[in-house]
């Protein structure tokens, strides 16, 4: 009998020792002469529970974690009598957690074996692609605008509109900067060949025969992952020439960054990806119309490329039935910072910033209250308790002066210094900033001056009009959102938090 086990090769996992648990499976089995199969698959994003490891059973595929070296073999013992062990989970699906998910675009991360093309087809991989190669560009496109997807990079721009017409590239923003965000990274570590499949129908709609992936150096695993993904698909047929005996040809590539979060800014993407310096480029052209070499190029990023294949696949309205309002379909949402339960929750816009927070994410690691939550990366707002009620969606967040971003929520207990939070969004802008502008380039260094003098306690009602002023001028003249969205942060926590940006005796009085 071939026991099989599956055991997460993405990089979270092997960060707490996934890669050491599999060695020793190997060898606790030899022992044993028990045959082995391990399975190294991506992360099904229960972070909190990694390194999770799962046996393929009869009623399904029973996990077990967190599973340190010491485990090893009375987990493998418990494994192969199917009895109890205090690690087991139960059946994977069930567990509540994972089970309460909507997982369309995640939905066989940690599952299948990314290295393997076959093991995707057999979960469903490529039926958005083999539909889309029956219709025409305008018929993919009519699905694609119905299907109410928005880019899931930042912006929430319409993905339908953005590939209207023809395209010369096809290039995927893998840059990921946002603090607390790993989506990007988790699903081209776990399931490379939908991002793949998702680039190769935008290509087929908007004619484009060539993409780029570009990825940050500082993912490896996800480079090496969808470098092996790519060079399987071709053979598999499903890139290069003729892709799946059909008239399309479209070849991919991947290209790695040299970590600058303003590299995730669009234009500056393009730039790099042209062997120059990350710098901003104005807008008007935008890539659509001039982008990669010059030639009109549709840029996504990988979660919106990752969702298209469901939309093919799935079908555009299924998608559009999750969400509210504008806000349609699903969103991965990343749960970070000082949390019990981290990790990637799929689900659809609408559930409240509350439920996140407390009830998901199981409040804080450190068990002491929740004070605040940033959500949207470096660049979003701090929400209080008061907005917990807030729900997940572009356009409820940005009523009350937020963002959802790439859907990073990054949370703080009660020990969190808020003034100092606002000191570190413009010290992070000064840091980042591609110099390109005055507003961004100058004012975010005279917000930390600022700041800085307020935390002294110098005239403080003085200097907090001086960062207002700041931060109406980088939010009105700065070129791109770097410096245009450095305000939210900064604004946010003065305007909830107000009593940490008094002279710090005072508040060290406060808190005693
Ligand atoms: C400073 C800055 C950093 C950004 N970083 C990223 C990033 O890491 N990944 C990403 O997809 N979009 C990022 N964006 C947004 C991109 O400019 C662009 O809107 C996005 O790639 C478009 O894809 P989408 O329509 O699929 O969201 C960033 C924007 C700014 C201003
Ligand atoms: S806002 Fe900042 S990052 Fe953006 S173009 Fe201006 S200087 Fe560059």
């Amino acid at each position: 009998m071939t026991v099989r086990i599956f055991v997460s090769r993405d990089a979270g996992a092997v960060a707490v020792g996934a890669d050491e648990i599999a060695l020793a499976l190997e060898q606790a089995a030899a022992k044993r002469g028990v045959t082995l199969e391990i399975v190294r698959t991506g992360s099904r994003g229960l972070y909190w529970l990694e390194p999770m490891i799962e046996i393929a059973t009869a009623h399904g595929r029973v996990a077990f974690g967190p599973v340190t070296d010491a485990d090893v073999t009375s987990v493998l013992d418990a494994m192969i009598a199917d009895g109890p062990h205090a690690l087991r989970l139960g059946i994977a699906d069930e567990i509540p957690w994972l089970k309460r998910q909507t997982r369309l675009t995640f939905a066989r991360c940690g599952v299948i074996d990314p290295r393997s093309v076959e093991d995707y087809r057999v979960h469903g991989g490529y039926k958005g692609l083999e539909r889309a190669l029956t219709l025409d560009a305008d018929a993919i496109l009519a699905d694609v605008t119905t299907s109410g997807l928005r880019g899931r990079g930042g912006a929430g721009f319409p993905t339908g509109i953005k590939w209207k017409t023809d395209r010369k590239y096809i290039v995927c923003n893998a840059d990921e900067g946002d603090s607390g965000t790993f989506a990007d990274r988790m699903i081209m570590e776990g399931d490379p060949f939908v991002v793949i499949e998702g680039m190769t129908i935008a290509g087929i709609t908007v004619g484009a025969t060539k993409g780029y992936i570009y990825i940050r150096s500082e993912y490896p695993h996800a480079v090496e992952a969808m470098n092996a993904a790519i060079i399987v698909a071709k053979r598999a047929g499903f890139l290069g020439e003729g892709i799946c005996g059909s008239a399309h040809n479209f070849d991919l590539e991947v290209r790695v960054g040299a970590g600058a979060y303003v590299c995730g800014e669009e234009t500056s993407l393009l730039e790099s990806l042209e062997g120059r310096r990350g710098i901003v480029r104005a807008k008007p052209p935008l890539p659509a119309h001039k982008g990669l070499f010059g030639k009109p190029t549709v840029i996504n990023n990988v979660l919106s490329f990752a969702a298209i294949p469901f939309i093919l696949a799935g079908g555009a309205k299924a998608y559009a039935d999750f969400g509210m309002g504008r806000s349609r379909g699903t969103m991965p949402i990343q749960l970070a910072g000082n949390i019990r339960h981290g990790g990637l929750f799929e689900i659809a816009f609408g559930i409240t910033l509350g439920e996140l927070v407390d009830d998901i994410g199981g409040g804080t690691f450190t068990g002491r209250p929740v004070r605040a939550v940033q959500v949207g990366g470096p660049l979003g707002a701090y929400f209080p308790r008061e907005l917990f009620d807030t729900p997940f969606d572009y356009e409820s967040f940005a009523a009350r002066d937020g963002l959802i971003g790439h859907g990073g929520i990054v949370v703080f207990d009660d020990s969190v210094d808020m003034s100092k939070q606002a000191r570190f969004a413009m010290e992070f802008c000064a840091v980042e900033s591609c110099g390109k502008c005055t507003p961004c380039r100058i004012g975010s260094t005279r917000g930390v001056e600022t700041i800085d003098k307020i935390r002294a306690g110098e005239r403080v009602n003085e200097n907090i009009a001086v960062v207002e002023d700041l931060c109406n001028t980088m939010k009105f003249g700065s070129l791109c959102a770097l410096g245009g969205f450095t305000p939210y942060p900064v604004m946010s926590a003065l305007k909830h938090f107000r009593e940490d940006f008094a002279p710090v005796p005072a508040r060290l009085q406060a808190a005693e």
